[in-house]
């Protein structure tokens, strides 16, 4: 028996080892932490268990047949985070660049299966050079299997990946389908292709990072939501964001009470909006003022100094009295806060996470209205704002909009209004619910007056007052009460606390049509 138990501490000592000493001292050597280290800190303490550590792959050509490493490249099992339950996959690159071959992600499809039959999130840790090239169709076919699974969990369980290294091919479009994509600066990049091919094809010269750094994707392309600086921030920032998120669409996210009192008045807040309705302000202000403990966690924020995908929305997580709320606001501060194509697409997305993962919705609408002009119309600027129109129409969950400020055309329908069943519409006392600004307005239905700027002054002065205001929707129902700035957590938390159990289906169908 000693033998057997000896034999079998050998063979996992050989699975820990991966691709060797040399290769993991390259690993570290890049800043990176091996597959298993960072699953040590992904959950809590001894809580990680383990599955299929002897895998092995079953090619034989190039030589494969005997350069085989027990595990193939990925440690995958199930822990607990904070308590919580999660399934996980860790690619090594020490072992063959962390390619996919067909073992491999029989692998990841077993973790996946597992975690859609008992509820829980599915977390990436992407370390890989894609689909194995000594494996040919078949790990194009094991790839093939993990976006079933991507597209099967969509919606039912939540799919987060991080990305820790060079991805290529398969390896970024599995995450493409999953919730979330965060990126380590400097270590992880992600591209179809790398710069080589790229190279040879379109003759750009571009480095890894340009092509697929963490900047690219957070600042330009927007297919990542948030980057940090290393991959022991990154693990521990995973965590804290797990605690928002429920384990599956069949329960609620977690209550984690605070001291901060839901009846909590924030006098600076009557101030926030400056008398000049042309002057910018910060959302942000308005959003950590109201959410438990100035505690927020946003997606796609400010990224150092380069210009960021999409500021002029903020998404992200907060808790009212304990619960979690996927907070959506415009931002004055950027492109006046009106809504453009990536803002549209940015916002969309995160209304639909939130509707699939019963996480209610709260609104803080300043919005000038959409971004005109022929890049934005030539770009799709239709189809694109559709996507926002149609996630808060389509959306179930509590829905909770303020208006601080403007609400104008179309946009103001969009973003959450009553219209779109929104089930709670405050609008602060100074709000403008309108088709458009007043000096728009004016230059249009009173063309004749352009000439005369007094007169075009007196009618602009007198849209201002019959329109400019919040009273005109509260008179048709449109906004529920007209709120004072200070009160706004307090308002917001009430309404959420009606809302607790609140039910709403839409019509059988076996899916929508989104603008794609
Ligand atoms: C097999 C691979 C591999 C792969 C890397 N390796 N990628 N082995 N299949 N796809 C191996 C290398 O041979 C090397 O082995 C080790 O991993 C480390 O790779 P390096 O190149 O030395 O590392 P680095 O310089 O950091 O470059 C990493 C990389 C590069 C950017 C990922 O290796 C690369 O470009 N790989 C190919 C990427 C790719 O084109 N993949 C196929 C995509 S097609 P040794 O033994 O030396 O340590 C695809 C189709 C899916 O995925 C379908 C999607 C729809």
């Amino acid at each position: 028996m000693q033998d057997i138990l000896q034999a079998l501490e050998a063979k996992r000592a050989r699975a820990r080892l991966g691709g060797g000493e040399k290769r993991i001292a390259a690993q570290h050597a890049k800043g990176k932490l091996t597959a298993r280290e960072r699953l040590e800190l992904l959950f809590d303490e001894g809580s990680f268990e383990e599955w299929d550590m002897f895998v092995e792959h079953r090619c034989v050509d190039f030589g494969m047949q005997d350069n085989k490493i027990p595990g193939d490249g990925v440690v995958t099992g199930y822990g607990m985070i904070n308590g919580r339950l999660a399934f996980a996959f860790s690619q090594d690159f020490t072992v063959f660049g962390g390619a996919l071959s067909e073992a491999h992600a029989e692998k990841i499809c077993k973790v996946m299966d597992q975690a859609m039959k008992v509820g829980a999130p599915v977390i990436g840790l992407n370390d890989s050079g894609g689909a194995r090239i000594q494996e040919g169709v078949a790990s194009l076919g094991g790839y093939a299997d993990v976006f079933q699974r991507n597209v099967m969990a969509s919606g039912v369980v939540p799919q987060i990946s991080m990305i820790m290294g060079p991805c290529a091919g398969g390896a970024v479009y599995s995450p493409a389908m999953t919730d979330f994509i965060f990126m380590v600066k400097d270590s992880s990049y992600m591209f179809v292709t790398g710069p080589e091919v790229v190279k040879t094809v379109t003759h750009e010269e571009v480095t890894a990072e340009e092509l697929g750094g963490a900047t690219t994707h957070n600042s330009r392309s927007g297919v990542a939501d948030l980057s940090f600086e290393n991959d022991v921030e990154a693990l521990l920032m995973l965590r804290r964001f797990f605690n928002y998120l429920p384990l599956s669409n069949r329960e609620k996210a977690p209550c984690r009470p605070s001291g901060d009192p839901a009846t909590r008045l924030d006098h600076s807040l009557d101030t926030l909006v400056p008398e000049n309705p042309n002057k910018p302000y910060d959302i942000k202000e308005l959003i950590l003022k109201v959410v438990d403990d100035g505690d927020f966690f946003e997606l796609q924020p400010d990224f150092e100094l380069q210009p960021d995908y999409a500021k002029n929305i903020v998404t992200g997580f907060g808790r009212m009295e304990g619960q979690t709320v996927g907070i959506v606001a415009n931002q004055p501060l950027v492109l006046a806060g009106c809504l453009d194509i990536k803002s549209s697409i940015k916002a969309a997305r995160f209304v639909r996470f939130c509707d699939a993962f019963n996480i209610p919705v709260v609104t803080f609408v300043d919005v000038p209205g959409f971004m005109p002009g022929t890049s934005q119309e030539y770009g799709g600027i239709i189809k694109h704002g559709a996507k926002l129109l149609y996630a808060y129409a389509e959306c179930t969950v509590p829905k909770i909009t303020v208006i601080t400020r403007k609400a104008y055309g179309g946009a103001y329908d969009v973003m959450a209004s009553k219209h779109l069943r929104g089930d709670v519409n405050f609008a602060w006392p100074n709000a403008e619910i309108a088709v458009m600004g007043a000096k728009g307005a004016v230059e249009i239905i009173f063309r004749e007056d352009k000439k005369d700027p007094a007169k075009l002054a007196e009618r602009e002065a007198e849209y201002k007052a019959r329109f400019a205001n919040p009273f005109v929707a509260g008179a048709r129902g449109f906004i529920d009460d007209v709120i004072q700035p200070h009160e706004t957590r307090k308002r917001i938390c009430r309404s959420l606390s009606m809302l607790k159990d609140k039910k709403l289906e839409n019509p059988w169908r076996k899916h929508g049509n989104i603008p794609l």
